[in-house]
């Protein structure tokens, strides 16, 4: 569960950061990378659309928070296409810290604690609704309506 200000605090950093999107998203892959080098050829060697459908998606997860954080549209699916592309559990933190530190990078004076924390905790509520996926579910291929082939 999310309080109104924990959610006033992601969704307010996250209009600050998406204003500089390419920026942000270029740290949060180099970032990534740099701390999980092995997880690098899961990606494509052109990364410029997948910046894109990142910081598109996050932003609509984080514009459907609400205090139940029952919505998050798209969740299951986007947790679907990740079992698809190989993505563990194990991977969801190293991905978790790359985020919170391109954050941090990204908002300088305005990255503090209670940010931190709200950033956390709605990090931790969206990775576990894409980990609680079911794989037995995913026979047929899902395509992002984001994903460009
Ligand atoms: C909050 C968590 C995450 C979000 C919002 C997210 C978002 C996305 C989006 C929007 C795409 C584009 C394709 C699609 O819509 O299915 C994508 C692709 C991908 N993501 Fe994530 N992701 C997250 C976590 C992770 C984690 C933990 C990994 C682990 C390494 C990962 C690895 C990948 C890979 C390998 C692709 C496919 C690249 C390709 O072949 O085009 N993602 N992600």
């Amino acid at each position: 569960m999310l309080t109104a200000e924990e959610i006033v605090r992601v969704r307010s950093s996250f209009d600050r950061v998406f204003a500089n999107a390419t920026d942000m998203t270029t740290t949060f892959y180099d970032r990534m990378f740099e701390l999980a080098p092995e997880i690098r050829p899961m990606f494509p060697a052109d990364m410029t659309d997948l910046k894109h459908d990142f910081i598109s998606k996050l932003a609509v997860l984080v514009g459907s928070l609400d205090e139940t954080t029952g919505l998050l549209p798209g969740a299951d699916i986007l947790g679907r296409n990740h079992l698809r592309y190989g993505v563990r559990p194990e991977h969801y933190p190293v991905v978790g810290e790359a985020l919170i530190w391109s954050f941090a990078r990204g908002l300088g004076a305005h990255w503090t604690d209670d940010v931190e924390q709200a950033w956390r905790k709605v990090y931790g509520i969206i990775a576990q609704r894409m980990i609680a996926v079911d794989s037995s579910s995913s026979s047929s291929p899902i395509t992002s309506p984001l994903r460009r082939t």
